[in-house]
């Protein structure tokens, strides 16, 4: 009976998730799909990105299922498709993906993603005038989602992207754990973490007890290679147990001796839809050249897809419940080609809907990491950085064996 009384009834939502995942896709997909249906829409969703919307589509009926959004990455599955002309694909596919939003009867569409994603629903909204709604979505953290953060009475402009704050408590805890094994070995440990063009998800390395870090927004020319070299020394030296975890982002921009140039090392020649390679591989280089340069055992580890992996955390879950609880007012409002974001990073127990807004869509982009947050003379992430990420990390076990055993002397 009362079902006749909801706002929206009989009309039909989208949701879609695109990119690379996250621990938190299935957070925002189930945070999404309750409200929209509360306001009495049916629920759709698209498989594997924009992809479910080309030639027949792929739709499925979220409306009455069950949904564990605690389950990491999405169960909607993703991909990097562009409707879009792009070099890999120069044919546009946008009037598949119209024809289908007309043959699913889809009504509204929540597209979840970064940057690509959500560049694609921008400009369908624009140029076809599609009714969409942007959910932002990345480990990196990357994308410009204006949220201010208040540090000693300045105002630093962050950023608070779902799927970030799982994945940096996981790079924090992997960090936190792996310094056991360098300090075994007295050993530098070069600790390669996803980030093609923002150091931010390498920042998390340092709440795990990483003192120095390399992040894609400061190029190591040859200059800066030398003091780099000497910084890694002095630190390793000074270090009471005399071992280092060194967190480089994977899309550092490292000058090559061989080559003179200054260059980010590909795991692929191969480019996405949206005109992106793959990195992966920088940490074996820098420790190649810590060992020979320094001569101090050094080795590679690559977090890679540990970081996107597992579930969903506490301040992930309740952070999509918030943005989808903007996304009710944007509904009713009937306002799309919109974000929602949170406009103050906060900690947990304070992500309410009062402490969100929403922004144009055209506004969206990428967002380094300030400067503020990461100190270029010291290769090192500031206490700035880590006021930020005390607010939406705990913690991680930083337990540290204090021994001093009396050496003993043959008689
Ligand atoms: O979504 C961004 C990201 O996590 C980057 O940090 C990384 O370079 C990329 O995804 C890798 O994605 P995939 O191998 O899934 O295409």
């Amino acid at each position: 009976m009362k079902q006749e009384h909801k706002i929206f009834k009989g009309k039909t939502l989208g949701i879609l998730s695109g990119g690379g995942d996250t621990p938190a896709i299935n957070s925002s997909i189930e945070a999404v799909r309750n409200r929209a249906s509360m306001l009495g829409f049916k629920v759709y969703g698209i498989r594997s990105g924009w992809k479910g919307l080309l030639g027949d589509g792929d739709v499925v009926d979220l409306s009455q299922q069950p949904y564990d959004g605690w389950y990491g990455g999405t169960a909607l599955r993703s991909s990097r498709t562009n409707p879009f002309p792009s070099k890999k694909n120069p044919e546009s596919r946008v009037p598949q993906v119209l024809r289908n939003l007309e043959r699913y009867k889809i009504d509204v569409l929540v597209s979840i993603g970064g940057d690509d994603t959500n560049g694609a629903a921008k400009r369908l909204f624009e140029t076809e005038g599609i009714p969409v709604i942007g959910f932002p979505k990345t480990i990196d953290n990357d994308l410009r989602t204006r949220t201010m953060h208040h540090y000693q009475g300045s105002e630093i402009e962050a950023v608070l992207c779902p799927g970030f704050p799982s994945a940096a408590a996981s790079i924090a805890e992997f960090t936190a754990s792996i310094r056991t094994t360098a300090e075994s070995h007295s050993r530098i440990i070069v600790l390669e973490v996803m980030g093609r063009d923002a150091g931010w998800l390498t920042g998390a390395a340092s709440f795990g007890g990483a003192t120095l870090g390399l992040i894609p927004e400061m190029e190591i020319t040859k200059e800066r290679k030398y003091v780099l070299m000497e910084t890694i020394r002095e630190t390793y030296m000074k270090s009471k147990k005399k071992y280092l975890v060194i967190p480089v982002s994977e899309g550092v921009r490292w000058y090559d001796e061989k080559s003179e140039k200054l260059g980010v090392v590909y795991a692929s020649s191969e480019l996405d839809e949206f005109g992106h390679p793959r990195f992966g591989g920088i940490s074996g280089v820098i420790a190649s050249e810590i060992s020979h340069k320094l001569g101090i055992e050094a080795r590679a580890q690559i977090t890679g897809y540990y970081a996107r992996s597992g579930h969903c955390r506490h301040y992930d879950r309740r952070l999509t419940a918030t943005l989808a609880d903007k996304i009710v007012d944007l509904l009713l409002r009937e306002d799309y080609g919109q974000m929602p974001v949170v406009k103050s990073v906060v900690p947990y127990v304070e992500l309410e809907e009062f402490n969100t807004t929403s922004i144009d869509m055209g506004d969206v982009g990428n967002k380094p990491l300030p400067t503020e947050y990461y100190d270029i003379e010291k290769f090192s992430f500031t206490p700035a950085y880590h006021n930020f990420l005390s607010k939406i990390l705990e913690t991680p076990n930083l337990d540290d064996f204090k021994y001093d055993f009396p050496v003993v002397l043959p008689e």
